[in-house]
């Protein structure tokens, strides 16, 4: 499963990918706003920290405007994702960038008929977003194994990039049912290293080492 980071702040993302954690990254309009970054130089900067996939949403409504901004926000490097938003216009935008070859990511995505779409529409990912329905009390991770099912069911390739992902459950869950790809902010990708056992255990092993004596260096 590959991690990308859900954040425009280049720290964060440096931090993630000089342990291998951060095999693409996600923006989005919030986002970029949080950052208080130009979107087309912090995108630049993310786009040459990390070899895999950047993606940066279009802010038109339009087909036509986003067929625009995506082949403007494309052309700030080779490995940039463009994101559009899951309605008629924007199926209409990722068919028609899709088949020029970029890759298409395809956002706001709430159930297994959207993603159907998007897949049959040429989408390089499809966005379901876990914590927004989660917040309005349905199950955020059965749409990821409904999308997964029906994929698997037509060997659809577009790649299940699991979003608005809030804890480190989410994460696991994730892993467990086959999402391809989760995005999450740096601080929930962190915080996967935490056990209190493992906290617990290393207390014990250094109040022993101490009564020792020794020294290794
Ligand atoms: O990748 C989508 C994500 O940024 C949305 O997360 O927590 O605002 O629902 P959230």
């Amino acid at each position: 499963m590959k991690f990308f980071v859900d954040t425009a702040e280049i720290d964060a993302i440096a931090d993630l990918s000089d342990l291998g954690m951060a095999d693409g990254v996600t923006t989005n309009p919030s986002l970029i706003m949080k950052s208080g970054r130009d979107i087309l130089e912090v995108t630049k900067e993310i786009a040459e920290l990390v070899d895999g996939p950047v993606s940066a949403e279009v802010v038109a409504t339009e087909a036509e405007a986003m067929i625009a901004e995506g082949r403007k926000l494309a052309e700030i490097a080779d490995n940039i994702a463009i994101k559009v938003p899951l309605t008629w216009d924007g199926l209409k935008a990722c068919k028609v960038l899709s088949t020029e070859g970029r890759m298409v990511n395809v956002t706001l995505c709430f159930s297994v008929n959207q993603a159907l779409l998007a897949a049959k529409a040429g989408a390089s990912f499809i966005s379901p977003f876990i914590g927004r329905l989660d917040d309005i009390n349905l199950d955020g991770m059965e749409l990821i194994a409904d999308i997964r099912q029906v994929y698997d069911n037509f060997g659809f390739e577009t790649e299940i990039l699991a979003a608005s992902i809030r804890s480190v459950n989410h994460i696991a869950d994730c892993a467990r049912i086959g999402a391809d790809v989760i995005t999450a902010p740096p601080s929930v990708i962190k915080a996967m290293v935490n056990h209190p056992l493992t906290d617990k255990g290393l207390a014990a092993f250094m109040a022993d080492w101490e009564k020792t004596g020794q020294k290794i260096l």
